[in-house]
């Protein structure tokens, strides 16, 4: 089992990414380490390649990935159990991208929802690398032969693609009985692989929506989340006591979800407990646990955050490995490419 994920390190950690991604990252990391899982490897990184994709400046993108790193740090992601690092510090990344642009397919990257909301009306005037990003993608896992990719559901469509990069290589490239890359799989959480925005029940919770009450920061302190949960749209109708009943009633469904998530139970078994109550009893229940729950790791980012030394060797520590264990596929690719490399 080679588990790989990554995360951009554009702006801070939200709730979405913790439920759809992070906490299956440390989850799958800690079942390894008790044997729970078969034998295996973790590797996570910061996907600042990525990150290039769309304007930034560079100053911020510097400062994020390290403050990224110590939010994985703070989750529970652990260094000396999973391979930590930043995806510029390891070359073969890009590399193994350009080679795969000659597998990947023009119409392929055209039909990519994420290309298509983010380049929006402006095609032309979108980054190249906007387009070929799922490429790079699919060379983060490829490179190292993952075999599940815990992500939420908006990259189930970039994971397929991997699927079909390889298996078009293998194809085209290799024999049956010694394929160059192993197919992954991706990995969503039952409840919680989309958690929608505060504002408005059909957006997906990001990063880049303009505004700050749409989502749960991670470096929000406890009277900041309990605000927003305060402030989170709702209707005026009480809650059902069963899931079926929230049909229609998006922004509900998605606070029910994210309790469900925090509570690590199920949508119906919140609704047994709180059906027939108002949004005044359930929204302070909710923020009470999304305190409980992220404070304590709000607490340790804000401590590992100062500790500059400790996170860049965490990076060079886990950059050093990561390269290691991306050269047998990198070579291998080069050789069934036919390329001469002396
Ligand atoms: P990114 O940085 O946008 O998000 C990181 C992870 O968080 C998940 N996520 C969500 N899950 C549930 N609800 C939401 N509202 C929500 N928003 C984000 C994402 O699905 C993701 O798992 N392209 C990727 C990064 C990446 C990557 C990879 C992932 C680069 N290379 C290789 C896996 C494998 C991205 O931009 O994720």
């Amino acid at each position: 089992m080679r588990i790989v994920s990554g995360i951009q390190p554009t702006g801070s950690l939200h709730l979405g990414n913790y439920l759809g991604a992070i906490r299956n990252w440390v989850r799958m990391q800690d079942d390894l380490a008790t044997g729970n899982g078969d034998n295996g490897q973790c590797l996570f990184f910061l996907a600042d390649l990525h990150a290039i994709s769309m304007p930034h400046e560079p100053a911020a993108l510097h400062a994020a990935t390290l403050e990224m790193t110590a939010v994985l740090t703070a989750c529970g992601i652990d260094s000396s159990r999973s391979i930590l690092f930043n995806q510029a510090q390891v070359p073969a990344h890009a590399e193994l991208q350009w080679l795969l642009n000659g597998t990947a397919r023009m119409g392929w990257l055209n039909r990519m929802t994420q290309w298509k909301d983010k380049a929006g009306k402006n095609r032309e005037g979108a980054s190249a690398a906007l387009f070929t990003y799922p490429v790079l993608q699919a060379a983060d896992v490829l490179l190292y032969q993952a075999t599940h990719v815990p992500v939420g559901d908006d990259q189930r469509q970039h994971l397929e693609l991997a699927r079909d990069i390889a298996q078009k290589f293998n194809n085209d490239f290799a024999t049956e009985d010694a394929p160059v890359f192993t197919l992954p799989e991706a990995i969503t959480p039952p409840a919680a692989a989309r958690i929608m925005s505060l504002r408005d029940g059909s957006k997906k919770m990001s990063k880049s929506d303009p505004s700050e009450m749409s989502r749960i920061e991670l470096a929000d302190d406890a009277d900041a989340m309990a605000q927003k949960i305060k402030k989170a749209k709702t209707d005026p109708e009480p809650l059902p006591s069963e899931v079926a009943g929230l049909e229609g009633r998006p922004e509900a469904l998605n606070l029910v979800t994210i309790y469900s998530a925090l509570a690590d139970t199920t949508p119906d078994a919140v609704l047994s407990q709180f059906g027939g109550q108002g949004f005044g009893a359930f929204k302070p229940a909710l923020a009470e646990l999304l305190v409980e729950t992220l404070g304590p790791v709000r607490d340790r980012f804000v401590e590992l955050r100062q500790d500059r030394e400790m996170l860049d060797a965490i990076l060079a520590r886990g950059a050093a490995q990561a390269r290691e264990l991306g050269v047998p596929t990198l070579d291998a690719t080069y050789k069934a490419l036919g390329l001469v490399r002396g």
